[in-house]
């Protein structure tokens, strides 16, 4: 049998044969190593101009990656620069130094367009205040990002209402913002984070105007969507109580990473 690569030392090419197949597979999973990795961050520097000398470094040197599918939370005092982190993993602000690449696509020498074009197809922001219209339905607050990517009514309406049963909220979906409370408002927010379906969601400090029970029910839709939908959640907080329900955990202090574990 020429596939045994033992037994027969006059044949060789079902082994050899094995051999290259072996070797083809093992590149293609390097490749494949090299394309999920979703977030590629190098020595990334921030600094802030507050008027010369006033020269402020508010991230010094920071290195990151995620993976597609990760959900990571970043932790630190308040101060310790995890909002400019966020601000420049979502494309909403630039480094002063180093590189940033998003889904193997560098930012460096894009225009602000471009930028944005990047942004509205690849993230999708919760913030801490919800941010969401006013007196403007749930529904249609989870339909605005599709309306402006140009997508029909039917279409629209239908993903919207998908949306609100994936945060369990689709028993309020006429409501105005000013008749839901502080958890229901962040999980419209978070349906309409994944309306244009983003590989990512950042998530900056989502339940810190919340109470602890409705945080950790907010907690609850993230973990879900991470888990049932394999969606990348970068989750910034201050509760360690929160991070500790993540897969790893990056904890910055005075713009560095002193830290960066798998739960
Ligand atoms: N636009 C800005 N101009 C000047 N300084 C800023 C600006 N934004 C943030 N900072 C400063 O950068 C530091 C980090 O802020 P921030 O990233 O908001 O921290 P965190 O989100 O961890 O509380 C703080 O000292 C803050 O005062
Ligand atoms: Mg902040």
């Amino acid at each position: 049998m020429s596939g045994d690569c033992y037994s027969r030392s006059d044949d060789y090419s079902g082994c050899e044969m094995g051999i290259i197949g072996l070797f083809v597979l093992f590149f293609l999973h390097l490749l494949k190593g090299i394309d999920v990795e979703l977030i590629e961050i190098r020595n990334i520097v921030k600094k802030y101009f507050i008027g010369e000398p006033n020269e402020l470094t508010v991230l010094r040197g920071l290195n990151i990656d995620i993976k597609e599918g990760e959900f990571v939370s970043i932790v630190g005092q308040s101060g310790s620069g995890k909002s400019t982190l966020m601000n420049i993993l979502g494309a909403l602000d630039r480094p002063t130094e180093g590189d940033y690449s998003l889904d193997n696509i560098p930012l460096a020498g894009m225009t602000d367009n471009e930028l944005s074009d990047i942004r509205n197809k690849k993230i999708g922001f919760v913030f801490q205040t919800f941010n969401l219209i006013p007196r403007t339905s749930a529904l249609s607050n989870v339909e605005l990002p599709m309306f402006y990517k140009g997508i029909n009514k039917r279409r629209r309406s239908e993903r919207a209402k998908e949306l609100m049963k994936l945060v369990e909220m689709d028993d309020r979906m006429d409501h105005m913002p000013n008749e839901l409370s502080g958890g229901q408002k962040q999980r419209v927010a978070i349906a309409r984070a994944l309306a244009n379906d983003p590989a990512i969601i950042l998530a900056d400090e989502p339940t810190g105007a919340l109470d602890s029970k409705t945080g950790k029910l907010v907690m609850d839709i993230f973990l879900k969507i991470n888990k049932e939908e394999g969606r990348t959640v970068i989750l910034i907080t201050h509760n360690e109580g929160l991070a500790v329900r993540t897969q790893r955990i990056i904890t910055l202090s005075d713009g560095e990473i002193i830290s960066d574990k798998l739960t």
